[in-house]
């Protein structure tokens, strides 16, 4: 089987040998060439728009991590299957990256390293976590483990997601209605929707606003969720006392961009959780040999929905 690695900006070197040792008989090319074009599988992050529509023997499109925004967003996808991965150590690394940018909050740990670099010692008030409710936005396997992570660690846990969810112990509400209910109370406000056409820019003013004075938010789903400028706003105005922000609609963020510097944002180069690359081959691999066989493939995108 000839297999293409597809990506605007290059980088997917560091699969090739896990794909080369996990799928011995196939042909592995690169996106841009001719090679590539006649594949039959197209493994990427983010293609060009067209790329894929122009690959006549294309049977299969596997994304290369939990999301697939990046390769639904284009308009002339062809009508062939999207594959995504699933991995729960993806979860439980998210699960960290969360309860840490909660605690960054709820601890003060981001007054008390503005501090620091002054040499100013101040301790702030302390409060116990049941004091901090927390709000995580998608309750998918990754949203679910984050939010029964910190549920586990003391925080009022409320959760929100398109389709209703049961989690014990975390107040689930869903549907676009119940999202101000959802995060009324949150100082933390966790992002890790999906990103489609409904949640593009749902974290903006009108969302942000809403939330409680001082709140916080933790951005690990995908640049387009946030409305920066409503961030800058409303953390200029004091509304809201910080942002962690792992992701961006650009990345790398450029040096130069405003926002690594502006005061509340703590920016964390996409690095909340990252499926490992033996990972995400073992699954391509395993939708290969189905692929192959005409069995149904695991991690299928219901392409409708957005995820
Ligand atoms: C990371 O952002 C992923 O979608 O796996």
């Amino acid at each position: 089987m000839r297999l293409a690695l597809i990506n605007r900006t290059g980088g997917l070197e560091f699969l090739e040998d896990h794909i080369r040792a996990a799928c011995p008989g196939a042909r592995l090319e690169y996106w841009p060439s001719d090679a590539a074009r006649e594949a039959e599988v197209a493994i990427c992050w983010d293609p060009p728009d067209g790329t894929l529509a122009d690959m006549p023997n294309l049977r299969l499109v596997h994304s290369i991590g939990a999301g697939v925004d990046r390769i639904l967003a284009d308009p002339t996808l062809p009508d062939v299957p999207v594959c995504r991965i699933r991995d729960d150590d993806l979860a439980v690394a998210m699960g960290e990256y969360c309860h840490w940018a909660t605690l960054w909050f709820h601890r003060g740990l981001d007054a008390v390293t503005r501090n620091a670099t002054a040499g100013h010692w101040h301790r702030f008030e302390q409060r116990p976590a049941s004091q901090v409710p927390v709000c995580v936005l998608g309750l998918g396997d990754t949203g679910r483990h984050v939010a029964c992570r910190l549920r586990d660690a003391g925080y009022p846990v409320r959760g929100w997601s398109r389709s209703p969810h049961d989690i014990p112990g975390v107040l689930c509400h869903a549907g676009p209605g119940a999202l101000p209910l959802a995060i009324a109370d949150a100082q933390v406000l966790i992002c890790l929707l999906p990103l489609t056409p409904d949640t593009t820019g749902i974290l903006g003013h009108a969302t942000l606003s809403a939330l409680p004075p001082g709140a916080a938010i933790v951005l690990c789903s995908r640049g387009e969720h946030l409305d920066r400028a409503a961030v800058v706003t409303l953390l200029r105005s004091g509304h809201l006392r910080g942002a962690v922000l792992d992701v961006f609609p650009q990345e790398p963020l450029p040096a130069d961009d405003p926002l690594w510097h502006e005061p509340g944002v703590l920016v964390t180069p996409h690095m909340s959780a990252l499926a490992k690359p033996r990972r995400i081959v073992a699954q391509i691999a395993e939708n290969l040999r189905r692929l192959d066989r005409g069995d149904p493939l695991l991690n299928r995108v219901d392409r409708a929905r957005g995820y």
